[in-house]
């Protein structure tokens, strides 16, 4: 296999902006040495499966050394492999082999917090308050006659305090250090020149191994302000409570762009220039600067992963979202799932304002999943998205219609949201089991060794060797419609049609056409030749909750 797919102009710098970028969750993707654990060699043994369904790029979710405190997003070392799952020259010949492919990569990158593993973080337990080494992190005397209480009452994502004491190497406890997510995860203090300097580093040194882009976690995170006395943080993770002067002390701050202009330029040292794509859980309104040409470039939007099934809403926050993304020059994402979510297979069968929360600690029974309209609601959402301008990420598995694995025993979980919220949230393990590639084989082909994660018998019916060359299977649906999209896709711009019934209709502007009924009752289709369905098999009119693509 050599060559470009048609339609990718490898050098264009432009490349990112209408590209479909698939989310691969390294530990679960393909596990080449029977650890149990996906790994880089399972990644290059796959691309041809990723070439034949047609995406462009694939973004890396963290691949790096990391006690695995929270799913690889607790990194020990930025410029590693995990060995357990390659090494760097494994890593090599898989960029190598993408590009080979004609496929992009963009990597995960985790500036907000290291792992507690990490060498700095190591260095600084060891060194001594007000010292250079806890400089790089954010350390504080606690309150109370001895230090007892934390410095103030900020909330973690994942343990009930943000702050966590550390023990002097006499065993006496000593200062507290900030923690947004995992104790396991200390923030880095961004005000720290060494902090700066060093990421600047990591960004050339994959740059320089041929990464085209960063994908950047928390991206909204990294400046605080640590000024006495603090201020009060009510709530995190809530991103309506986000004010939009950038007046919250631990989010989106006005000084985090300058962090980002730096990055800026050592990504146009390259040619094309490196890119990145935001993680920034800010409102719509402030999500345009982290795009702009002169920072990120891109930002991702979960908007359409939180609307609801109804056709005006949908028509709302594409509007929204292309507004946005034109308020920074840059081009609009899409998403319906990722490694932090419920799959959207399984939501679209859940009546409208399930409390997936409780749903997951029902063990997926209360409500059932009503699994033919997931399905077929899943099928006409990603058709409908990927007749949208701007780009497209998928979350590995999407594609075959995984649904999520809501009835995981207590034991086999690992997200720290169960492990430290006391079980009072299960969290995202049950998105993140491994890939079923073979419907016959052990662990469905996804190790010969014992799974991380295991892996329910019925996901053998999504298998992919049950669904190649099946027509009408998720598989062939996607692939017929990325084929589809990269004959027909041209300029960022889309047109509107109005039509009276529950539908969204809108054209590109070379007579693309997409249609989408959300309704359960067939609607009639304007005049045009079809080009695709989500609903296999079909006659005539629009069945009910599907795509039409037609040229008209
Ligand atoms: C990632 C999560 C991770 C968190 C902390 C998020 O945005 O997507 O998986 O737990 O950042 O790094």
């Amino acid at each position: 296999m050599s060559g470009s797919l048609p339609g990718v102009i490898v050098d264009d710098p432009h490349w990112w902006r209408q590209a479909v970028v698939y989310q691969v969750y390294p530990r679960s993707f393909s596990d080449s040495d029977g650890d149990g654990l996906g790994d880089v060699q399972g990644i290059i043994s796959r691309i041809p499966y990723l070439r034949e369904l047609g995406v462009d790029a694939v973004w890396l979710c963290p691949f790096y050394p990391s006690a695995l405190a929270d799913g690889g997003y607790d990194v020990d070392d930025y410029r590693n492999v995990d060995p357990r799952l390659g090494s760097l020259d494994d890593f090599d010949e898989m960029v190598g082999a993408l590009h080979e492919a004609g496929l992009k990569i963009f990597v995960d990158l985790v500036p907000n917090h290291s792992s507690d593993r990490h060498e700095w973080f190591r260095a600084a337990l060891a060194a001594d308050p007000g010292s250079s080494e806890r400089d790089r992190y954010i350390f504080r005397d606690g309150l109370g006659d001895s230090g007892e209480l934390p410095p103030n009452d900020w909330p973690s994502h994942f343990a009930p305090s943000a702050w966590t004491r550390t023990t002097k190497a006499d065993g006496s406890p000593g200062q507290w250090y900030l923690h947004l997510f995992a104790p396991e995860q200390p923030d880095f203090n961004w005000d720290n020149d060494e902090v700066n300097n060093d990421f600047l580093f990591t960004l050339r040194f994959w740059s320089d191994r041929g990464v085209d882009g960063f994908r950047v976690d928390v991206a909204h995170g990294l400046k605080k302000d640590l000024s006495e006395p603090y201020k009060p943080v009510p709530s995190i993770g809530v991103m309506e409570d986000l004010p939009t002067d950038g007046s919250h002390p631990l989010f989106d701050r006005d000084e985090v762009h300058e962090v980002y202009r730096a990055w800026r330029s050592v990504f146009n040292e390259y040619s094309p220039p490196r890119v990145a794509v935001a993680e920034a859980g800010v409102l719509a309104e402030r999500r345009a600067q982290y795009a702009t040409a002169d920072e990120l470039g891109q930002a991702f939007n979960f908007d359409l992963l939180q609307t609801r099934w109804d056709a005006q809403a949908f028509r709302e926050t594409i509007t929204r979202c292309l507004d946005v993304a034109e308020g920074s020059s840059s081009s609009s994402t899409w998403t319906l799932s990722n490694h932090d979510v419920v799959r959207h297979a399984s939501r679209y069968g859940l009546p409208d304002g399930t409390d997936l929360e409780a749903w997951l600690l029902s063990g997926g029974t209360h409500p059932a999943v009503d699994i033919e309209q997931g399905a077929r609601r899943a099928r006409a959402a990603a058709m409908l998205l990927l007749a949208l301008p701007g780009s497209v990420y998928l979350y590995q598995g999407e594609e075959l219609g995984l649904l999520e694995v809501a009835d995981l025993p207590a034991e086999a979980l690992q997200d720290p949201i169960w492990l430290r919220d006391n079980g009072a949230r299960k969290g995202r393990d049950g998105c993140r089991i491994p890939l079923p590639w073979n419907s016959e084989l052990p662990s469905l082909g996804f190790t010969i060794g014992t799974p991380h994660l295991p892996i329910p018998a019925w996901f053998s019916n999504y298998a992919v060797d049950a669904q190649d060359g099946v027509e009408g299977s998720t598989l062939e649906l996607y692939r017929a419609a990325l084929r589809t999209r990269r004959q027909l896709q041209s300029t960022e711009t889309l047109t509107w049609h109005e039509h009276p019934d529950d539908v969204v209709w809108f054209s590109r502007d070379n007579g693309w056409n997409s249609f989408t009924n959300f309704g359960t009752e067939p609607v009639v289709r304007p005049a045009g030749a079809e080009l695709l369905c989500s609903v296999p098999l079909h006659t005539g009119d629009v069945p009910g909750e599907s795509t039409v693509w037609f040229r008209g």
